[in-house]
Parts: C-alpha cells; sequence; structure tokens
C-alpha cells in the first residue's frame, strides 16, 4: 500500500462515497433515473456519489479545480492541480444490475497524472497509485502481464453511445485485433478497463471518445504499474487526447501498429 497524506485524502474520499454506491446498487429499481442520450443514463447514486467525493476532496484540498462528470468544471484557485472525478463508471451496468463498475478519482499536476485511485465496491477491490511510488491493488504489489504473443492476449476495447463516436472504424479495429489477438472482451467500464490491464488481467485495452475523468486514474496506474499508456493512435498524451491504448511495452507497440494499419 502507499502511505502518503495525498492517498490517505482519496482513499478516505472514494471509501465514503462508495457506501452510498453499495446501498443504492442493492435497490436499483427505486432509484431515479435520467437519460443523456441513447442508453446514456445519469442515476441518483451517480450525483450522490460525487457530491461525496467533491466534498470531501474540496475539504482536504480547498484551492484545487475539479473535472467533475455529472457537474463539469470547478475552477480552482491553485492552477496546477486538478481532480478529475468520475463518481460511477460503468452506469450502464450499474443500473442493468452487472456488478462491474467503480469509482475513479485521478489528480493532475501541470498537465500530468501524479495519483489515481479506482475503487471496485462490489469486489472490494481498491486500486491505487502515485507518481514514483508503484501501483497496488489492496496490498498487492501490481505489474503488468509480460506476455509477449499477441495471439495469446486478452484485448478489451469500449464501444462508444448510440449517435457518438466513429462505429464504422472501431468495427474495422475490433475485426483486425480479433484476427491476430486471443479474445476480445467489452467490460463496460472504462476505469476498471485500465487497472485490469495495470494488475495483469487484460493484456491491453483501447478505447476512444473518452473523457478525462474516465481515464486520469488509470492512466498512472499502468504507468506505475510497468506498463505502456498512449492516445489511441499511440501519438500522444492519453488525458489530452482522452483516448487510450495500453498494455506491456511490446503488445502496446503490436497494437498500436495494427490500430495504424486498420487507419491508414
Ligand atoms: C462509460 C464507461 C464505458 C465507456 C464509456 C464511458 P460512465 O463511463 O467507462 O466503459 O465505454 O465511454 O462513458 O458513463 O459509465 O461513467
Ligand atoms: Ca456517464
Ligand atoms: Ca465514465
Ligand atoms: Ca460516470
Amino acid at each position: 500500500m502507499i502511505s502518503s497524506p495525498l492517498m490517505t485524502v482519496m482513499v478516505d474520499a472514494v471509501r465514503k462515497a462508495s457506501k452510498g454506491l453499495r446501498r443504492d446498487y442493492g435497490e436499483i429499481e427505486n432509484l431515479q433515473v435520467s437519460r443523456k442520450g441513447p442508453g446514456d443514463f445519469v442515476s441518483a447514486a451517480d450525483r450522490k456519489a460525487e457530491e461525496t467525493l467533491r466534498d470531501a476532496l474540496t475539504k482536504a484540498r480547498p484551492g484545487y479545480g475539479m473535472v467533475l462528470e455529472e457537474s463539469g468544471v470547478v475552477e480552482g484557485t491553485d492552477r496546477s492541480h486538478v481532480w478529475h472525478v468520475d463518481p460511477l463508471d460503468g452506469t450502464s451496468n450499474f443500473l442493468h444490475g452487472i456488478p462491474h463498475f467503480a469509482i475513479s478519482v485521478g489528480l493532475e499536476r501541470e498537465g500530468q497524472v501524479v495519483a489515481g485511485v479506482i475503487y471496485d465496491p462490489v469486489k472490494d477491490e481498491l486500486f491505487v497509485a502515485e507518481r514514483g511510488k508503484g501501483a497496488y491493488l489492496n496490498n498487492r504489489r501490481l505489474r503488468v502481464s509480460g506476455r509477449v504473443d499477441m495471439a495469446d492476449a486478452l484485448t478489451a476495447y469500449g464501444t462508444p453511445y448510440l449517435g457518438r463516436g466513429n462505429h464504422p472504424r472501431l468495427l474495422r479495429e475490433v475485426a483486425a485485433v480479433m484476427a491476430v489477438s486471443g479474445g476480445t472482451r467489452r467490460m463496460g467500464s472504462a476505469a476498471l478497463d485500465l487497472a485490469y490491464v495495470a494488475c495483469g488481467r487484460l493484456d491491453l485495452y483501447w478505447e476512444r471518445d473518452l473523457q478525462t475523468w474516465d481515464i486520469a486514474a488509470g492512466i498512472i496506474l499502468v504507468r506505475e504499474a510497468g506498463g505502456f499508456v498512449t492516445s489511441a493512435d499511440g501519438a500522444s498524451e492519453p488525458l489530452a487526447a482522452k483516448s487510450v491504448a495500453c498494455g506491456n511495452e511490446g503488445l502496446h507497440r503490436e497494437l498500436v501498429a495494427i490500430l495504424r494499419k486498420v487507419n491508414g
């Protein structure tokens, strides 16, 4: 585990918010739900968890800015620190009773993610990472998978909601990856996809059309676990590009090459 004042702040905030999520998951049918677009829902559980996180993080670090999925941008007096907060990543899974969702909180300092916490309240799995201090799942130090053969690699990807993103391009990419990799998954939580790459459960993951709150925490987790994370085209910083391709060094290189080839 990482013991630092910053990690204590982040873990306390996330654990506090997770209590409400766990309770609400037990009574999904009573939750107030609204729709942002086709298939894109937000519930009272998302909003309550976000409020808890916002209160706790503001109290602990009053000047930091925030980018929150449900309430937008909060400017801070400290221009160099920004929290990226996803109170419930995997809302579709949550609302369909699929136990695969998480809270994700990342801290950006001058353009770089320096700390991240992702918590899966159903499995009680806490993923944490801080720059230079490693990545952990509960108390276990994490390392990305050591797999070298793409033919054995388990690869996750993400699909945009109806009416968003470039579906034909994604289908071409998925077809190309399926043709050469050991297996593909669409799990439904970008934060957990990144966390699963960090702990070696998944060998690779890529997705476009994301937001900073989906990926900030996961980026530092993968890096501190010895993995590579870039934008999906392999050319830039994922947080700025809002897309990711990640895995160990060799498989990441191969994945980016496949995606580039598909896209000419
Ligand atoms: C979504 C999940 C999903 C990803 C979507 C995200 P949300 O986040 O991470 O896996 O494919 O792009 O929007 O809305 O459940 O927080
Ligand atoms: Ca959402
Ligand atoms: Ca999300
Ligand atoms: Ca969310």
